[in-house]
């Protein structure tokens, strides 16, 4: 999309368009532009709201409802901070005292909203003008324009003195074919910007790739892993006065009752620590815990062994176990019913045996197919298990389990 088709879509048979585009939008494309076009809608509008269309039905997913009525494009949706994890940054910006920002790469701005819906004043920068007036109407239709200003243009050149505080989403794609980039020296803005400004603004914010290495974390930062509902979903690097501690995992619910420590009617928890200490080592016990994502990445295992009494069956391997069921938000929690070393053979004859006809496959420090496993197990039965494919001692081990209930 250009600026003229836009412009175009902000006008109020484009407003009808979009109306018109979102009650067929879902179903077949080819008969969704054929009712547009005999309503009298001409091709190139009707091509335009039947896109945005089906862009804010994903957008709900992300946003919520507000998704509803957001101007999107393709790539500025999928890099989005999903509105759980953007009100919880925000609210932690406020609470730590910001009342200005600068979001250096703004995109369709939804970290700029949530800081506004937290009530700082937000200077948003975007290089991509289409993708800078979309978020400039993103926060009008919000109701948030008077606290929200996009402009068009290079983040790098921005007078960071005129704010209190600073955040930075660098782009992680390339521009034509969509391609996440690893490398954070590719990044736009590039690395060297985006940590450089640590050192510039006292109260920064980075957020990064889940996949960050450790040693890329600059000296004195807090790095934190979030995750929705057990999914990674990104990191974030608080710099300078915001560091709080060395390393964090937050883990976010949505549509869950409010609480106090997260934004948007989300429930949270968080573990910090140092993510320097080494979970101890001991047997394989009754009950075993498989570590959320975020908790793995942060290196926080041994906090949270220490937190359930926990051991390691292999030192680099993060499944927790315990003797009893650890009452915990942090990791999924199984009681293992058998233990074996693997075999297929034995592993099948034990479920069928047990007439199991079902099974959940976990696994770390395997490199078995679950799919394929499920495939050779041939089961039969109307009895569910939890497989935990492992090693233990450096053996390759399968841990028959039931989850905990809760
Ligand atoms: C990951 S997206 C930001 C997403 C945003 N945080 C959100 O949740 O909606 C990064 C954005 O930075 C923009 N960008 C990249 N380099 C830039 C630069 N030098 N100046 C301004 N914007 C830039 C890209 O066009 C892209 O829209």
């Amino acid at each position: 999309m250009d600026l003229d088709q836009f412009a175009a879509l902000r006008t109020p048979e484009g407003s009808a368009a979009l109306a018109a585009a979102a009650e067929v939008a879902g179903g077949d494309p080819l008969s969704a532009a054929a009712r547009l076009r005999a309503a009298g809608i001409p091709a190139g509008l009707a091509a335009a709201a039947l896109t945005q269309a089906e862009l804010r039905r994903r957008a709900v997913g992300k946003f919520g409802p507000e998704g509803a009525g957001m101007f999107l494009t393709r790539p500025g949706l999928e890099q989005a901070t999903r509105r759980v994890v953007a009100d919880r940054r925000a609210a932690r910006l406020r609470a730590a005292g910001v009342r200005s920002l600068a979001d250096l790469g703004c995109g369709l701005g939804a970290d700029a909203l949530a800081a506004a819906r937290a009530g700082i004043r937000v200077y948003g920068v975007e290089a991509d003008p289409v993708t800078a007036a979309m978020a400039a109407a993103n926060a009008e239709a919000a109701g948030l324009a008077e606290l929200v200003t996009v402009e068009c243009g290079d983040a790098t050149a921005f007078d960071v003195t005129r704010v209190d505080a600073v955040f930075c989403d660098p782009a992680r794609r390339t521009t034509g074919t969509g391609r996440r980039i690893f490398d954070p020296n590719a990044y736009s803005p590039p690395w060297d910007f985006v940590t450089g400004l640590a050192e510039r603004v006292p109260r920064t914010v980075v957020k990064v790739a889940p996949g960050l290495d450790h040693a890329l974390i600059p000296a004195g930062a807090e790095a934190e892993w979030v995750s929705v509902a057990g999914d990674l979903v990104e990191a974030a690097l608080w710099c300078g006065e915001l560091a709080e501690v060395p390393r964090r995992a937050t883990l976010l619910k949505e549509g869950a009752p409010p609480d106090a420590a997260a934004g948007g009617g989300a429930r949270c928890w968080q573990l910090t620590g140092s993510g320097e200490n080494e979970a101890p080592v001991g047997p394989v016990r009754r009950y075993v815990s498989d570590p959320d994502p975020a908790v793995v990445r942060a290196h926080l295992l041994a906090e949270l062994a220490a937190d359930l009494d926990g051991t390691l069956a292999d030192p680099s391997i993060a499944y927790l176990y315990t003797d009893g069921p650890a009452a915990t938000a942090f990791a999924r929690r199984l009681e293992v019913i058998d233990m074996l070393p693997f075999s297929l053979k034995r592993l099948r004859a034990l479920l069928r045996e047990r007439r199991v006809g079902r099974v959940e496959i976990l696994k770390r420090g395997s490199a078995l197919e679950p799919e394929k496993l499920r495939r050779d197990l041939k089961l039969a039965g109307d009895g569910a298990a939890s497989l935990v494919l492992t090693r233990v001692d450096g053996a390759p081990t399968v841990l028959v389990c039931r989850p905990v209930p809760g």
